[in-house]
This record gives structure tokens, C-alpha cells and sequence, in this order.
């Protein structure tokens, strides 16, 4: 994953109807910790990392760099979403030159079927084509990844193609600023 390039960043806090989407802080830490060793949420993504080397390997201050915002409910982390540069080497794309910008989400289990992974993704979609217009953002997700599937129909996905990668069939999908979403 290479860095999104030419945006402002952090951007101030993005506040939806119910979250803000920010920097990492030191206090989210532990919620960092929870997602990778999490094998809910880890179940399409290579399985859970052993909770004791992720202790000993994730940094005090995790997470901080350009394009991942922490998405914050009440004051503590649920989850991060990730706009970056799709790797050239990947399969799938939708730009001659590849490097597409990619979209990608985790939340924490007991966050689900709220709708908070939705309004944090159209938030950051909106921030993205407010900072990059015109440029379209794809997302790849197994399709055996239900949830996934769905949220990315809903923020208004369109299929690209289907692909084989990590011994499971994956879904591209595109989407453009012209694209309803949320
Ligand atoms: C993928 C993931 C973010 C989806 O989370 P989610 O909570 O299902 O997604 P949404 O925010 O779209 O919420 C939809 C659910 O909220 C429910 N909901 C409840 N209140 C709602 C509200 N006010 N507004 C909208 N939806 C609401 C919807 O009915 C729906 O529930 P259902 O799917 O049980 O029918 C989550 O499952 C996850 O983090 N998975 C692990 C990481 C992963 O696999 N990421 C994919 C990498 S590509």
C-alpha cells in the first residue's frame, strides 16, 4: 500500500450524525490490538495475529499515518477505515496507470449492524472527492464476505471484476463521485 499523495492531512475531525472520523491517539491502542487478534474480524482477512506478538508489536501510537482515520463513537475507537494507493504488482485494476485510490474498513464486532461502517465510509468518500475530485476509489472484498458485500453496494460500489487471489474469489468494485452513496 503506498500513500494517497498530494492531500492535506490530518484533515480536521469529520463529525457525521453520530461519529468522528480522526487521527489515532495513544488511547486507541488497545482497540488496535483488538481488531487484528479479533477472529470475527479477521475471518476474511488471513485469520486472527496472536494477541501476545501483537502486544509486543504494535506501537504506542498506532495507526498514524496518511489516510486512515480512527472512527470514534462516545469517545472511543470502533474501528479504522483506510483510503490508500492499490499496489501496481495487485490484480485488478481500473486505471491504465493502476494506483487507484482503495478503500478499505474494520470495525470492531460489537459495532456492527448499527450502520456505523456506512456513515463513516460516505463520510470519508466525501472527504476523499472534496480533496481528489473526479478520481474514482475501488475496494476488493472476498465474496464470501457478506457484510462486506453488502456495504460496499450500499455506499454504491459497482461491480469492475472477479478474481482469484489468496486462495478465495474476490470482488472489485468502483466508485465515482457522480455515484450516490451512504
Ligand atoms: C464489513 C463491516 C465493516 C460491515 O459492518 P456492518 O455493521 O455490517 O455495516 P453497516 O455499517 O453497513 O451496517 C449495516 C447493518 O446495520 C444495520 N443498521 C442498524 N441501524 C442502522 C442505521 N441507523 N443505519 C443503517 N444501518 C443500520 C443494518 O440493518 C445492517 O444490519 P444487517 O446487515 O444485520 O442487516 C464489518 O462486518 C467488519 O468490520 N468486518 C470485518 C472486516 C472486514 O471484513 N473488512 C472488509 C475488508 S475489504
Amino acid at each position: 500500500m503506498t500513500e494517497l499523495g498530494p492531500v492535506a492531512w490530518p484533515p480536521a475531525p469529520i463529525r457525521t450524525e453520530r461519529l468522528v472520523l480522526r487521527e489515532s491517539e495513544v488511547r486507541d491502542r488497545a482497540a488496535f490490538i483488538e481488531l487484528f487478534a479479533s477472529p470475527e474480524v479477521r475471518t476474511y482477512l488471513g485469520g486472527p495475529r496472536p494477541r501476545d506478538e501483537l502486544e509486543r508489536a504494535v506501537p504506542e501510537l498506532p495507526g498514524r499515518r496518511q489516510g486512515l482515520f480512527v472512527i470514534d463513537f462516545e469517545g472511543a475507537m470502533i474501528g479504522t477505515i483506510t483510503l490508500d494507493r492499490r499496489d501496481a504488482e495487485r490484480p485488478g485494476h481500473v486505471r491504465p496507470d493502476a494506483g487507484e485510490a482503495e478503500l478499505g474498513y474494520m470495525f470492531l464486532p460489537e459495532a456492527w449492524g448499527h450502520g456505523y461502517a456506512a456513515e463513516a465510509c460516505a463520510a470519508a468518500l466525501g472527504w476523499f472527492t472534496d480533496e481528489l475530485p473526479d478520481e474514482p476509489v475501488v475496494l476488493c472484498t472476498q465474496t464470501a464476505n457478506d457484510r462486506s458485500m453488502r456495504l460496499a453496494a450500499k455506499l454504491g460500489f459497482t461491480e469492475v471484476q472477479r478474481f482469484e487471489e489468496w486462495g478465495a474469489e474476490q470482488w472489485m468494485g468502483v466508485w465515482s463521485p457522480a455515484t450516490p452513496s451512504g
